[in-house]
């Protein structure tokens, strides 16, 4: 740890429970009298309920009850006498869930259909007819953008003194970029069961990115103490962003299962995971960029707009990227939020980075054959070992390294760089490239170690694993620190009542938590020093002229155990230096002229993101980071119908994914070097990355093929032709 040794690859910890159906994921788990809702939701985008007929859902077999807005049990914590169910919103108006007849997107909870059996209350749901006074909706981006506002969190950046570098520089170009609405939809459905006892008290099991912050939701909702609140979610079935949060619906049954004394489960129906759980926001962006004959940066301005809901004012890191990517003196970046009446977005796999990748990775292709140069040449001329944005060094950056080995492995060298020059039979071949950036994030963390008189190892924390293989990581560090061995280490998560963690999000599990397991196990061994013990060759001895052993030093101060709690963060090292993940990715396309299909051929993914913790499952990390990049690139895009305010495409036989066909091999290289700063692992950030900028590297291989420049995503065959 900390040091040059490498770590080894290890299986996953927890890989036979979840091939087996052994891993319990939330809607598996059963309660006696368990009952099911199902919610009801509108037909129309904006405006108000005229009248909601529940009685013929009320009289159907097996219904407890029907709660809509007329008969919602109001949720304590976040009413006022204004607004009963109204969670006190970020910005905007505010969103009552079941709390009012007012529509502010499709597809909102109208009604909570709640049953004996989830067939009864499909039925009784079906039965629930609504009538509605309709108000003119705007779900339309484009022809809303003079509503674009600066959100409070995130201002304009600029630096330099030539405001007009990149229009006066001697070679210049400007285009206009969009990324799509795409939807997070994890194989596992969203959705909680909640049973109570009494008033007071309630557990839940959910699917959720973090358990805590289920706790504290739902303790702020209904003024408990966060004890009183037990939040189960062991294992977790992909979030991608959407289990960040817990969603006003999910909330709703919570209340729900209060007021019925009995408890209820609400698993979400794939449609719904495409309009209440969030989703990638459309953002349009423009790029203008100036440089040097010989390949410099002058300046830059990057503009993004994107949507949000007209009752909250998310915001992301699209511009983030283009402030310290590259060295140019003269940076300016906007971004603005356009309120919709549409669902609140929420972060998505690599979240507003990939967005801006997109954009950003495009440009610098196009502006590395304005001015003739390769665009791996490109980059390294305008590489930056101080983050310009910050002015401060990075805290370790490996990009020169990363794109030689890319490209190297890749065979960059043997790329045509002339457009449409090279065939392979019918088809056209491309090569691209592009770089992808996140934060390499550390929060705090906690972590009790329990080490028992056989010698097993219980490391606890109250994070969640939503697919990485968080447990496999944590196990991996402390069988490095310890010495004991992979199979006398047991990694707990996915409790509240556990040591306190953050959610697993932007990247930071390994960092944060993988510290607190390091400095538990280091405590350990002071512990063990005190008792006379110590690790060594994998097992717990007697220290140096000791010669009692682990069960007999526990046995004489009468302890079932040593424990030993430990909470870690950052220093102030995460001050002193930028730090930040990057990947670079490269990818051969194949492009069919007569139909404009396009299919990626081969991958090229390195990270540099400090030491590897875990190889195999970073490996798995970057794959399917990859794929997700694929269906970004290609495929993905949520299609709304506007004059009705409607996605369209609400199932994943419309909205299309890769499957396995669309994948070709990906290669994964790591630079696996460590962080010096980052944290006592030497380690940096993963999920993000493996995304972050893959799209950009297809629409450049595409440009290769073809001479066509896509700045639309998904790049669909229409686009080519
Ligand atoms: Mo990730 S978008 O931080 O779940």
């Amino acid at each position: 740890m900390g040091t040059d040794k490498k770590s080894e690859p290890l299986n996953r910890v927890d890989g036979r429970a979840k091939v087996t159906g052994k891993a319990k994921y939330f809607a598996e788990f059963e309660v006696p009298g368990v009952t099911y809702c199902v919610l009801v939701t509108s037909a129309i985008t904006r405006g108000t309920i005229n009248t909601i007929n529940t009685k013929d859902a009320e009289r159907a077999p097996g219904v407890l009850a029907v709660f809509t807005h007329l008969n919602m049990p109001v949720i304590p914590g976040w009413a006022n006498p204004a607004n009963p169910n109204a969670k006190p919103p970020s910005g905007g108006e505010k969103y009552q869930i079941l709390g009012s007849n007012k529509i502010l997107f499709n597809g909102q909870p109208i009604a909570l259909v709640i049953a004996d059996t989830l067939e009864r209350a499909q039925y009784a749901a079906s039965l629930v007819k609504a009538t509605y006074n309709k108000a003119t909706h705007q779900t339309d981006l484009l022809k809303n953008t003079e509503k674009a506002a600066m959100p409070g969190r995130f201002g304009d950046y600029s630096r330099g003194d030539n405001k007009e570098a990149h229009k006066t520089a001697p070679v210049t170009l400007e285009a206009d970029y969009t990324v799509p609405v795409e939807v997070h939809n994890p194989m596992e459905l969203a959705g909680i069961l909640a049973i109570w006892e009494g008033e007071d008290k309630v557990t839940v099991y959910a699917k959720t990115q973090g358990v805590k912050a289920t706790q504290r939701t739902l303790a702020g909702a209904f003024k408990l103490e966060e004890k009183n609140v037990s939040v189960h979610s062991e294992f977790v079935g992909g979030g991608f962003g959407m289990g960040l949060r817990t969603w006003p619906q999910e909330v709703a049954v919570v209340a729900a299962a209060r007021q019925l004394k009995k408890p209820v489960k609400l698993v979400m129906t794939r449609e719904q995971m495409f309009n209440l759980v969030g989703h990638r926001p459309y953002t349009i962006q423009r790029i203008s960029m100036g440089a040097n004959k010989d390949g410099q940066l002058q300046g830059i301005y990057h503009e993004a707009t994107a949507e949000t809901a007209s009752y909250d004012d998310f915001t992301e890191g699209t511009v983030a990227m283009t402030r310290f990517m590259y060295a140019c003196p003269n940076v300016t970046t906007k971004y603005r939020i356009v309120p919709l009446d549409r669902g609140v977005p929420i972060w998505m796999r690599g979240p507003g980075e990939a967005t801006g990748a997109f954009a950003l990775e495009s440009a610098i292709d196009e502006m590395a054959h304005k001015v003739n140069m390769d665009p791996v040449e490109f980059r390294v001329k305008n590489f930056t070992l101080t983050d310009p944005e910050k002015n401060k060094p990075f805290s370790s950056n490996n990009l020169k390294k990363a794109y030689q080995l890319g490209s190297e492995k890749i065979g960059w060298s043997k790329r045509n760089a002339t457009p449409g020059a090279v065939k392979d039979g019918e088809w056209l071949v491309g090569y691209g490239m592009s770089t992808g950036v996140f934060g390499a994030h550390r929060g705090e963390s906690t972590c009790r170690a329990q080490l028992n008189a056989d010698g097993t190892l219980v490391l606890q924390s109250a994070t969640s694993d939503i697919g990485p293989g968080t447990s496999t990581a944590m196990v991996q560090i402390a069988h490095e620190v310890t010495g004991l061995p992979i199979k006398q280490i047991r990694f707990e998560l996915g409790d509240a009542a556990l040591p306190p963690s953050g959610s697993q999000g932007g990247s930071a599990t390994v960092s944060s938590v993988g510290s607190a397991v390091y400095d538990a196990c280091m405590a350990l061994k002071g512990v063990l020093a005190d008792a006379g013990l110590t690790f060594e060759d994998g097992a717990v001895k007697p220290a140096a002229g000791k010669s009692a052993g682990l069960p007999q030093v526990l046995a004489a101060s009468n302890k079932q155990f040593f424990e030993i709690t430990k909470s870690s963060k950052g220093g102030p090292e995460q001050q002193k230096y930028s730090m930040y993940s990057f990947s670079i990715h490269f990818a051969e396309v194949r492009v069919h002229p007569l139909t404009g299909v396009v299919r990626v051929k081969r991958v090229v993914t390195v990270a540099d993101s400090g030491r590897i913790v875990s190889p195999k499952t970073a490996a798995s990390q970057m794959i399917g980071g990859v794929t997700g990049g694929i269906g970004m690139a290609l495929m993905e895009e949520g299609v709304i119908d506007h004059r009705f305010g409607r996605m369209v495409n609400k199932n994943l036989g419309d909205y299309h994914v890769p499957v396995s066909a669309d994948v070709p091999h990906i290669e994964t290289i790591f630079i696996d070097e460590p962080d010096p700063y980052s944290n006592p692992m030497g380690s940096k950030g993963m999920g993000e990355i493996a995304l972050i900028g893959f799209s950009a590297a297809v629409a450049n291989a595409v440009y290769n093929a073809t001479g066509k420049r896509i700045r639309e995503l998904p790049i669909t065959p229409d686009k080519i032709l």
